[in-house]
């Protein structure tokens, strides 16, 4: 067998669709992210989780980045419910998980308990500052945190790019089936530019294969809609990669913006994908300037060797240098900023909005066409 091992040993695999839940009386409405994460714990992709963290994992997370048995993890995987809801559950009660009336899961209820909220935010996020988009989503998250493992009994339903959502045991088997014994992944809630491009192509140079896993899961409203970014990686992958060096696969969970707690999380999953390497490039999940440039780099330092299991590959803030006439960073080119092509992705956002394709030289031309297309039709239909 080719790829890494799952985080704490063994894939995770809680799929359960003939679990009967006619007889259960109590429900929990599921929002976005506690939906992705029922899915993520129930394929394996959060291994060793097997449900939303007790106090205990929570605690330990939260203050050390650790399960309370010492495996790394970094981000609470919490399922939160209000007060008069938890009111009516009992410890022991199998509790169906639920959205718009459709069961996609059970939790065996063993705990509920109240999170310190602030602390979480101080510790995870590094702020409380409301206006922080993963702190503002953890504050308005409702008050009381229910524990215990889960049984994922249906899927949700993808309507688009279906063939792109798989099972950490099916990535597993295609890096397999094509005979990669190292793969790099990349995590991306964007537009893959030509920044993005030059460092999974430099790390390609040293690994079997890429795993090109854009998350697609809840985003704050001005990121690209995921379904809009799935056909600019298409197009891209078409035009610009060797098609057997890249294997495209969408990354369920929500954003949570916590940059470096978030890198760690990021990498800990593409373990369970498969992965043996792990690209973490500048402000990774980072958000306005909440984190320093390479915070979510340096936190790598915070584990051992062998804790995490997957290899970190970092990379500095890259660009095209007018000067050099290529792609580089610092390391490489010895040009000041003003020879450097850089937007920010808020520039970048709007000059799409406008129809306007960035330059070749930040963005492909085939890439900045489908996302002008795909936002134009984005704005009519919703
Ligand atoms: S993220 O929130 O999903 O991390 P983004 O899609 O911007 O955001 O970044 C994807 C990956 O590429 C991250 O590892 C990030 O650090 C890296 N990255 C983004 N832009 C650059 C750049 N110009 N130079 C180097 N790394 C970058």
């Amino acid at each position: 067998m080719s790829t890494s091992i799952p985080h704490g040993g063994r894939l995770v695999y809680r799929w359960q669709p003939d679990y009967s839940t006619q007889d259960l009386n109590h429900e929990v409405e599921l929002d976005a992210m506690a939906l992705s994460d029922l899915e993520l714990i129930g394929t394996g992709g959060y291994s060793p989780l097997t449900g939303f963290l007790g106090q205990k994992d929570y605690d330990s997370v939260v203050e050390r980045m650790r399960l309370a048995d010492g495996f790394p993890w970094s981000i609470p995987v919490t399922l939160p419910v209000s007060e008069e809801k938890a009111d009516t559950l009992e410890t022991g009660d199998p509790v169906k998980l639920v959205q718009d009336g459709i069961v996609y899961g059970v939790l065996h209820l063993e705990e509920k308990f109240v999170p310190d909220k602030k602390r979480e935010a101080e510790k995870v996020y590094r702020t409380s500052d409301p206006a922080h988009p993963g702190v503002k989503k953890l504050f308005d998250r409702p008050g009381v945190y229910l524990a215990g493992p889960i049984f994922l009994i249906n899927r949700s339903k993808k309507n688009t790019f279906a063939s792109y959502y798989l099972d950490p045991a099916q990535i597993r088997e295609a890096f397999d089936a094509r005979g990669w014994k190292t793969v790099v992944g990349f995590q991306t809630r964007n537009p893959v530019h030509r920044a993005h491009e030059y460092i999974q192509k430099t790390a390609l140079e040293t690994v079997d294969g890429l795993l090109l896993n854009p998350l697609v899961g809840e985003t704050k409203s001005d990121d690209i809609p995921a379904e809009v970014r799935l056909e600019s990686y298409e197009v891209l992958l078409e035009h610009y990669y060797p098609k057997d060096r890249v294997f495209l696969a969408a990354f369920p969970a929500a954003m949570r913006y916590a940059g470096p707690r978030e890198a760690i999380f990021h990498a800990l999953v593409r373990k369970n994908f498969g992965c043996t390497h792990f690209i973490v490039g500048r402000d990774h999940a980072g958000v306005g300037d909440y984190y320093g440039t390479y915070d979510s780099q340096k936190i790598f330092s915070e584990f051992g060797e062998d804790e995490l299991g997957i290899t970190p590959l970092f990379f500095e803030h890259s660009y095209y240098c007018v000067k050099c006439e290529n792609m580089a960073s610092t390391k490489t080119c010895p040009h000041g900023r003003e020879h450097h092509v850089t937007l920010s992705g808020t520039k970048v956002r709007q000059m799409l909005r406008n129809g306007e394709r960035p330059p070749a030289t930040f963005s492909r031309p085939e890439v900045a066409d489908v996302l002008i297309r795909g936002l134009r039709e984005k704005t009519v239909t919703t």
